[in-house]
């Protein structure tokens, strides 16, 4: 729902466990003060089994709207009063808006995950062919949603436990069009694909980089990694050196924060590179 720019003060948080290396509050912040709005967005670190309390001690505290990050997006769907079909469709609610007591839960990750294509990639024909999806946790069920209802004919899904995948596939839209791979076959059906996209944790700081043959990928086919750190993952550079156009994981970060921020401070924010530099330092 869009509201008009609140006159009172807004106050927002990031809910998670752990939550002190969320980049949240560098970016809504960031956009309190580009547009001269009064409000503040803070961290709270609560655990899953205390999420409905703490939840509840936020609002008697005056907060008004809710991030939620690893691991509240799922259990937090029952504890909203309405949820949209989006957030209901893609089972994850990451952003709560409170009015009048009651809490509206919907997922921007969908948004995030496409207009980071659309800035890098803005002709990206969706309905060309065949897209390559690696994961199924809460991002890959986003990236799944996204590019089903952007029209994609077929998504060849992958995942460590098949069975993950397999659920994603038959909760999804149009199970028809989600194909579900081995995860030791991963690289084995990609000569067709127009894009390839890693949504596992694979390639972050501490975790062992992504372990796939490009060999088959033909050389106009997009890689996207949703990872941001680092920006260029062994998975990006791979692409860049046998010439693939690449998209980063930064822009999905900063867009699905977009319409969270509207929601509750009625205003659309704008990217720019400074906020793209103070998330990446
Ligand atoms: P998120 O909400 O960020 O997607 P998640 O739900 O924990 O986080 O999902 C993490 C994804 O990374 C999952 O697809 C996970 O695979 P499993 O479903 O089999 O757990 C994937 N992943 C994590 N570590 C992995 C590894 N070592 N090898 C392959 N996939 C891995």
């Amino acid at each position: 729902m869009i509201a008009e720019a609140p006159s009172e003060f807004v106050k927002a948080a990031v809910i998670g466990h752990p939550i002190k290396h969320s980049k949240s509050p560098i970016i809504h912040n960031y956009w309190i003060k580009k547009y001269g709005l009064a409000g503040a967005y803070e961290t709270a670190d609560i655990p899953p089994d205390n999420l409905r309390r703490g939840l509840m001690g936020l609002v008697t505290r005056g907060f008004t709207g809710f991030n939620l990050t690893l691991p509240h997006k799922e259990l937090v769907l029952d504890m909203c009063d309405e949820v949209d079909d989006l957030a209901r469709r893609v089972g994850a609610v990451n952003t709560i808006t409170v009015r009048d007591g009651l809490f509206f839960g919907t997922n921007t990750d969908v948004f995030g995950f496409a207009e980071n294509i659309r800035d890098h990639v803005p002709d990206f024909n969706y309905e060309a062919g065949p897209i390559a999806v690696l994961g199924a946790g809460g991002a890959g069920r986003a990236a799944v949603h996204a590019l089903l209802d952007q029209g994609c004919p077929k998504i060849r899904l992958s995942n460590r436990s098949f069975d993950k995948a397999m659920t994603l596939a038959a909760r999804s839209v149009d199970s028809a069009r989600v194909q579900v791979i081995p995860w030791e076959e991963r690289g084995a059906h990609l000569a067709d694909v127009k894009m390839l996209v890693n949504t596992t944790s694979l390639g972050m700081p501490g975790r062992p980089d992504i372990e796939i043959n490009l060999r088959q990928l033909n050389p106009t086919a997009c890689v996207y990694d949703i990872v941001y750190t680092p920006l260029y993952t062994k998975l990006l550079r791979d692409a860049q050196e046998t010439g693939n156009p690449v998209i980063t994981g930064i822009g999905m970060l900063l867009h699905q924060a977009r319409p969270a921020f509207q929601s509750w401070f009625g205003v659309m924010p704008e990217l720019d590179k400074e906020l793209q530099e103070m998330v990446l330092s």
